[in-house]
């Protein structure tokens, strides 16, 4: 479907979990969350029947987080549902990995073909601190077992923050040239009420750039590319690189994956944003920094159709500038919105 300002919307985010084996201190107040009971939260059922309906309005890839999907018991019957579900050509998922040692193979059976994993840190007390519990050591294994199990791309998130991981920046890229795998540094967004690192934990993504400067962008497709042959931009490090989805993409020399940067927080991406949210709950948010919200738990499919109408066509054209003073409007936590 396209929206009000000629943006084809064909990517739903799918959030099939509030909860979570972790309480980063980014996403969640540190008294984690307020449990609700599994009347208000949506069955799988009713999962698959607004994916179905969402296809049917032109998604086309389906992104699963949470909370943390892979402590949902039944994601794996979710996951292979929704790859089955006609028109739904992609299923990906976004995951803290520490499940992902005993899911990898699975959610590959399961159809899911691409998964994006959290890692803030190379150093385990840093790791125990940020998340306010987990071990390092099992992302680890859960990164090699996803790079074991065969999907076609796993990428690490890295959220930049001051005085907390700004040191750990060129390590961090480095994964790229150590496992097949894309590192993206994602500024972080002031949401809702989780934690508050102050004005000076905001790092622009410039930062990977001063810090790497032999990182080189990733060529843009054609014809594009061609303006930067022609010597438009330095060649040293010409400005322009290819985006993914919301990630400017670079490499190190002799890297195996990419370097990606995601401007969180200017609004560079919402131009040619092509999605929406539906929260555990049955809430659609059409937008990550937009507090309207479109409710479809206890629908039957003409309702649900209805509401991704009028979620679709209530897509706002951009979001502000987001800023320490200036936080989301989100009106919730990264936990229930799932990024
Ligand atoms: P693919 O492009 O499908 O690989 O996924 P992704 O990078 O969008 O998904 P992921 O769950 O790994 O999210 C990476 C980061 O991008 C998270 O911090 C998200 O909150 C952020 N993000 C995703 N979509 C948006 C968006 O529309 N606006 C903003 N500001 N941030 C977003
Ligand atoms: N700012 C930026 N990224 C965030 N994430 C969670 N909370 C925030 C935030 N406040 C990231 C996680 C995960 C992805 C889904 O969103 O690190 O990789
Ligand atoms: Fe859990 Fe992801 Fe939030 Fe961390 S960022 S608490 S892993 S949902």
């Amino acid at each position: 479907m396209v929206d009000t300002f000629g943006r084809e919307i064909n990517y739903l985010r799918l959030s099939v979990t509030e909860r979570c084996n972790l309480r980063c201190r980014y996403c969640m107040p540190e008294c984690g969350i307020e449990k609700k009971p599994h009347s208000e939260i949506l069955t799988e059922e009713e999962m698959v029947m607004a994916v179905s309906v969402a296809a049917g309005l032109g998604i086309k890839k389906l992104r699963i987080t949470g909370g943390e999907p892979l402590i949902k018991p039944n994601i794996l019957s979710i996951c292979r549902h929704m790859s089955e579900i006609g028109g739904i050509e992609e299923v990906s998922i976004t995951t803290n990995g520490l499940r992902l040692k005993e899911y990898a193979k699975d959610l590959a059976a399961a159809g899911v073909s691409r998964v994006n994993i959290s890692l803030d840190t190379l150093d385990k007390e840093k790791y125990a601190y940020i998340t306010r519990r987990g071990e390092l050591d099992g992302v680890f294994d859960g990164i090699e077992a996803a790079l074991a199990a065969g999907f076609s791309k796993v990428k690490l998130n890295t959220v930049l923050i001051g005085g907390f991981n700004d040191d750990e920046i060129r390590p961090l890229a480095m994964l790229t040239r150590k496992y097949p795998v894309d590192v993206r540094f994602i500024e972080l967004m002031p949401m809702y009420d989780s934690g508050d690192f102050g004005a000076e934990a905001f790092i622009s993504c410039e930062k990977v750039l001063e810090e790497l400067p032999e990182l080189m962008p990733e060529p843009m497709p054609e014809p594009l590319s061609t303006s930067a042959r022609v010597g438009e931009q330095s060649p040293e490090r010409p400005l322009a690189s290819a985006k993914e989805g919301v990630a400017r993409l670079y490499r190190l020399p002799g890297a195996y994956g990419r370097v990606g940067l995601i401007s969180a927080m200017s609004c560079d991406f919402c131009a040619e944003c092509s999605r929406i949210r539906l929260m555990a709950d049955g809430a659609i948010k059409p937008c990550l920094h937009y507090d309207r919200e479109f409710m479809i738990k206890g629908l039957d499919e003409d309702g649900m159709r209805e509401k991704f109408v009028e979620a679709i066509a209530a897509k706002p054209k951009r979001h502000g500038w987001l800023s320490y003073a200036n936080r989301s409007n989100a009106g919730r936590n990264m936990n229930m919105i799932g990024g």
